[in-house]
């Protein structure tokens, strides 16, 4: 059972439940506009009869002992990440994993002074940074956070392993177990 984390109109989880036919999936996020269009793709896709949809922050998504959380490039915008973070460390099950997929940068500033840093940097600005202030929380990651600082929170929330998996040029992926 996977649950799909800040999954806007639900294309991440109606992939998976595609690509993995006996899989059941939980997308959830916490702009109820979104999810009304997510359940009408699950819908068109033949796939609502394993795929649900709820309203929910990243910190009440509902359930418990999933195999798999995704997040796929939002855990940036949250305004807790940390909290989040702990949320998921606690809806996993003890062999689960965390899939979290971010936008791709370096670890120093001017390392991510590249084409794809400087892009992202004015989407931060603009965007994803005013969006997690605009949350409880107090502090917000940015979209250039970089391996070190996601590790590091990974570590506070109580996971124990860590992996930096596949990238591209646009994006990180972590594979974050307890
Ligand atoms: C850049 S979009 C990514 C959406 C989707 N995962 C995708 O890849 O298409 C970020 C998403 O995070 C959601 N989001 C932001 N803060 C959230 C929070 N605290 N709880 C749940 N969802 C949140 C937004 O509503 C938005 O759908």
């Amino acid at each position: 059972m996977v649950a799909d984390v800040g999954c806007g109109l639900g294309s991440s989880s109606i992939l998976l439940a595609q690509s993995y036919p006996r899989t059941t999936v939980v997308g959830s996020d916490y702009h109820a506009e979104s999810i009304e269009l997510a359940r009408e793709h699950a819908a068109e896709a033949g796939v609502a009869d394993r795929v649900d949809f709820e309203v929910a922050t990243a910190h009440t998504f509902t359930g418990t002992d999933y195999d798999l959380v995704t997040m796929f490039d939002c855990l940036h915008d949250m305004g807790n990440p940390l909290g989040v973070a702990r949320r998921v460390r606690g809806a996993l099950a003890p062999e689960g994993a965390w899939l979290l997929v971010e936008p791709y940068a370096a670890d120093a500033v001017e390392e991510n002074f590249t084409p794809v840093g400087r892009l992202y940097y004015s989407g931060s600005t603009f965007l994803c940074v005013p969006n997690a202030l605009s949350q409880p929380g107090g502090y917000a990651l940015g979209a250039q956070a970089g391996e070190a600082r996601i590790r590091e929170l990974s570590r506070e929330a109580g996971f124990t392993r860590f992996r930096r998996a596949p990238e591209t040029p646009f994006n990180l992926v972590y594979e974050i177990r307890p």
